[in-house]
């Protein structure tokens, strides 16, 4: 079975109940995806229950002050994501009247979104053909494929990209996409991966060429 079926049959099974799946609203899907930038899922599921419900919406979220936001912030760590998230909803308020925008391409322009949030977002909100590529995706990829360019080299992210970029034609964009991030964080796992009970595991170049602790390569900088 293709990678790609394979990822998705497992996601389906295996997914976390997460409440950032449950909606296509992208200032929703941005609020987590900033929050979980830096953060881990557990500790920041509380933070975006609150940020919600403070501010229910972006224009809510624009009419708050440094304060409240860094408030609520509080415990999260890089303060400048905060700052950079009022900046934004600001920004949305103003430049689009509070509708949150889910092209890629005006995406990439907001404050704090980067390559990897404007794919996430523009495919969970409004299933953009956008692969996002985080650690998780990195992982996955040189594992199975068996790729050992460095990830963090400008070679290496330029392939693992167009890597990405072929295997997500023809997939359902938000569902491929959460599927192979959450195959990384839970199946495909930095330390100790669950390879003997992997669905790819025939196929699997690392698990095959007993490479599974050397990828993927990050080189030293
Ligand atoms: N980490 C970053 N984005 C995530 C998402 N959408 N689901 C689970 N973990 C994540
Ligand atoms: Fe990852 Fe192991 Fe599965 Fe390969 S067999 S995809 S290394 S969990």
């Amino acid at each position: 079975m293709a990678f790609q079926t394979e990822i998705t049959k497992w996601y389906l099974h295996n997914k976390r109940d997460l409440p950032w799946r449950k909606t296509t609203d992208p200032y929703v899907i941005w609020l987590s995806e900033i929050i979980l930038q830096q953060t881990r899922v557990e500790q920041g599921l509380p933070y975006f229950n609150r940020f919600l419900e403070a501010y229910p919406t972006v224009s809510d979220f624009a009419n708050a002050t440094e304060e409240q936001v860094l408030k609520l912030w509080q415990g999260l760590g890089y303060y400048s994501r905060g700052r950079n998230m009022l900046f934004t909803a600001r920004q949305i308020q103003e430049k689009y009247k509070g509708i949150f925008p889910v092209k890629y391409d005006e995406l990439i322009l907001l404050k704090g979104v980067g390559d990897y949030t404007a794919a996430a977002i523009s495919s969970f909100a409004a299933d953009e053909v956008k692969p996002v590529v985080d650690g998780n995706v990195f992982r996955v990829l040189s594992r199975y494929f068996g790729i050992d360019t460095p990830i963090n080299s400008t070679e290496g992210k330029k392939k693992f990209l167009a890597l990405a970029n072929e295997l997500i034609i023809g997939e359902v964009p938000s569902l491929y996409n959460q599927a192979i991030m959450e195959f990384g964080a839970m199946q495909c796992k930095p330390k100790s991966p669950l390879c003997s009970i992997c669905p790819l595991q025939a196929d699997c170049f690392a698990r095959r060429n007993n490479l599974v602790n050397v990828l993927p390569v990050k080189e030293k900088k």
